[in-house]
């Protein structure tokens, strides 16, 4: 039987390729998306998604709206990475609508519907996974696993010094969902750095498939943006590998703790993720060092039906 999948997520170009990935992978069943404002305001991020599943013939697969705001603070999106629209290669609107159930009742619903059954992998803000937990925290608990892409864990963020895109933009939610004792696997930034393509490489992929052609064509509309982007890191798609070829990476079990202290964004502290000892050590984070880029990337362009 094939692994049920929700995926949550803001695309966002390497959102994007992250759920082609994931679509291209025979051994999942994607059951829905739930999108979250983070790259782009939630409507955005919403239309993204149903526009790529309808360019790939997959509108069977349900799209469900979350998150407009974070839990605290505001959203400050990241146009200026992903372009306006969010993805580098324009597509046509989507034909599908979302469905009128909410991200987080669905997610509810599935979960606790199919315990021990479900791999949520959250791309974005975790605006709608602290909801979940915030309504039933049994739901979120039944998940049979969870993969987060975020965090900088004492590492130099992307956001600000200390933090990464998808913890600063909403702390609160990261620190509820991180500290909650629930078991997750955290890819974080440090991981991701590990695995990208290059301008050269981007202008030499090619693929036979709907989910591999698209997915080159927003790596190289994201390079032909701005002549001075040098790698294309794959965040988002580092997460959908660790739910698919666990010998990827290399994990460590640590307790964090993420900083939402202040009531602006503007700290740099916002959103940091820090180790600290003792308590419940539910983390199993990527080490950076752990991390085979070439088997992540094998196994990228392997699903994506790429050829370099
Ligand atoms: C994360 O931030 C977003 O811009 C990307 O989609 C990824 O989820 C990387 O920090
Ligand atoms: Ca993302």
């Amino acid at each position: 039987p094939r692994q049920a999948v929700i995926i949550d997520t803001d695309p966002g170009v390497d959102d994007a390729i992250a759920i082609l990935l994931a679509l291209a992978y025979p051994g999942f069943e994607v059951i829905g998306l739930t999108t979250t404002a983070g790259n782009v305001p939630r409507s955005r991020a919403t239309r993204n998604a149903l526009a790529l599943l309808d360019h790939v013939g997959r509108n069977d697969v349900p799209v469900y709206a979350g998150a407009a705001r974070p839990i605290q603070g505001k959203f400050a999106y990241a146009r200026h990475v992903h372009s306006p629209a969010g993805l580098t290669r324009r597509l046509p609107n989507p034909v599908t609508l979302p469905s009128n159930v909410g991200a987080v009742r669905f997610l509810a619903q599935s979960l606790l519907a199919e315990p021990n059954d479900v791999t949520v992998i959250a791309l974005g803000p975790l605006t709608n996974l602290a909801r979940l937990l915030k309504r039933n925290s049994r739901a979120l608990q039944s998940a049979k696993r969870i993969v987060i892409m975020g965090g900088a864990v004492d590492f130099p963020g992307n956001a600000t010094t200390h933090s990464e895109f998808n913890f600063f933009s909403d702390p609160t939610a990261a620190r509820l969902v991180i500290e909650s004792g629930i078991p997750v696997t955290l890819v974080d930034l440090a991981a991701c750095r590990q695995v990208y393509l290059t301008r050269a490489d981007a202008r030499s992929l090619s693929s036979p498939n709907p989910y591999g052609k698209l997915a080159a064509e927003l790596v190289s509309g994201w390079f032909n943006r701005d002549c001075s982007r040098e790698k294309f890191w794959m965040y988002d798609p580092l997460a959908v590998v660790a739910a698919i070829e666990a010998r990827a990476l290399d994990t460590h079990r640590l307790t964090l703790a993420v900083d939402d202290a202040g009531t602006t964004n503007d700290g740099n502290k916002w959103g940091r993720c820090t180790v600290v000892s003792g308590g419940n050590s539910n983390v199993l984070v990527a080490q950076p060092d752990g991390v085979d880029a070439r088997l992540a990337l094998q196994t990228i362009t392997h699903l994506l039906d790429w050829s370099r």
